[in-house]
């Protein structure tokens, strides 16, 4: 027999302990806490699945690379290895580093929209959003209609609808277009990928319309390994591949390094326009710093540099989407409601499905993020009426799960904890909203359960 089992394709050298906490213990801490996750300490928490941004484990080659970098103000030689890596996957002419997406995001609005445009994309990230809407443009979500369907197992789910964009390219016309973007995978969207033929038709589309094409490229190393294992004719590939093919269909990219760039900070800004460069640089240097560095220090290059290339290692990504896989597909099997099919970094919780006697307005999602914590110290995210208010079109929980952290007995007992609460769910109440700052509430909202406790 073929042996089956994907393992952690690596060795622990160094561990961090986790503190473990009674239920009696959560009970208060939750309490203390508002019953709002984002306000628990760390260290009150024994599995944390906030996000997968940042919070992964460098490998011994990275720690090896941070005592190789070079702190000069600029010129250094770390910043050379940072964009040969960049170039070898992405191809773009101009490498520009900064200290996470979001400063990538300001950076290329900033010199490339103003007010009165339309920027589309597959779904926006929030911080993409507001980044577009400080500008005084619009950010409008193209998702493919069945991204709307949570239990609907299409393969490339975060794919853009073709057609809604040439709608909007012919209504708005192409002048209030600075940019199209397409984000790989579709995080908002559930963390599924994008077909290099949905790539291919957006690029077309945008080269007919003489329209810039840039890529979200926080998870490409993710939306490869689906594409590879997916997509006809491409398991013959290498992710690397699969990346260079699908980067040179645009004009470039922003990426946040804290997701496949295996580092816990740092991102880049990468475009073949050499005019729309400079700008870029000179408005780098206003804030983030000199075009060899941009905010990062010189061990911050060297550990995305490494990161890079890690992160398009066959068995990595085949371990880490098996990961996350295993995990959606042991709680889907007793009947949890999940988006499916599993994503590439994250597994959704339908809470609306989960707890149909919770109305949105009674927030189901902090209720089950909520209960989560309570019975073995997980911490979720709620993606919905918290987060989004009255344009929340569903109330899901996410499951972010980091890179290299989590072992399997880690993601068995997150499987136990979340059918514990399934099957005890119809007893767990809604939460009421007690104090809530105007935007952005849900980092700060204060909550309490509906009916007391
Ligand atoms: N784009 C996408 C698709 C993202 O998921 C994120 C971050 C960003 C851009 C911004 O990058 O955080 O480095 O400034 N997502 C994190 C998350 C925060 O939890 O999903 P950043």
């Amino acid at each position: 027999m073929p042996i089956t089992t994907i393992i952690e394709p690596f060795r622990i050298k160094s561990v961090e302990p986790i503190r473990c906490t009674t239920r009696a213990q959560r009970e208060h801490l939750l309490r203390a806490a508002h019953y709002n996750l984002f306000l628990l300490r760390s260290d009150d928490v024994l599995i944390d699945l906030l996000t997968d941004s940042g919070t992964g484990a460098m490998s011994n080659a990275q720690w090896a690379a941070v005592m190789r970098g070079d702190e000069s103000y600029a010129g250094s030689p770390s910043f050379d290895r940072f964009r040969d890596s960049v170039q070898s996957i992405f191809g773009y002419q101009h490498v520009i580093p900064t200290h996470q997406g979001r400063a990538a995001e300001r950076i290329l609005f900033g010199t490339m929209c103003k007010k009165g445009d339309v920027v589309p994309n597959n779904t926006h990230f929030d911080t993409t959003r507001a980044n577009i809407e400080f500008t005084g443009a619009e950010a409008v979500d193209l998702p493919s209609p069945e991204a709307r369907e949570p239990g609907h197992a299409y393969p490339f789910k975060g794919n853009m609808d073709v057609d809604a964009l040439e709608q909007l390219i012919v209504r708005t016309g192409r002048k209030r277009i600075p940019l199209v973007m397409l984000t790989i995978t579709n995080n908002s969207g559930g963390g599924q990928p994008v077909s290099m033929e949905n790539a291919r038709a957006v690029a077309a589309l945008c080269r007919r319309h003489s329209i810039p094409f840039y890529f979200d490229a926080c998870r490409f190393a993710e939306n490869a390994w689906f594409i590879k294992t997916r997509e006809p004719g491409f398991a013959e590939k290498t992710p690397l591949r699969i990346a260079q093919e699908m980067f040179a269909l645009g004009d470039g990219c922003t990426m946040s390094a804290k997701k496949d760039g295996m580092a816990n900070i740092g991102g880049f800004l990468c475009t073949n326009d050499d005019a729309l460069a400079q700008q870029e640089r000179d408005l780098l240097i206003l804030t983030e710093g000199y075009p060899t560095y941009g905010g990062l220090a010189g061990r911050d290059l060297e550990a995305v540099a490494v990161g890079l290339q890690e992160a398009l290692q066959e068995d990595y990504l085949n371990y880490r989407i098996a990961s996350i896989a295993y995990l959606g597909d042991h709680i889907s099997a007793e009947g949890v409601p999940i988006v499916q099919p599993p994503g590439g970094h994250a597994i959704y919780l339908d809470a609306r499905a989960f707890l149909p006697h919770v109305p949105p307005e009674q927030f189901p999602g902090v209720a089950l993020a909520n209960e989560l914590y309570l019975e073995g110290g997980i911490r979720s995210v709620e993606i919905g009426t918290l987060m989004f208010a009255k344009s929340a079109r569903m109330d899901l929980v996410r499951l972010a799960i980091p890179r290299r952290v989590y072992t399997q007995s880690h993601i068995d007992y997150v499987v136990e904890v979340i059918l514990e609460v399934w099957n005890r769910r119809r007893q767990i109440v809604g939460m009421r909203l007690i104090e809530e700052a105007p935007f952005l509430r849900h980092f700060t909202a204060k909550l309490e359960p509906r009916g007391g406790a």
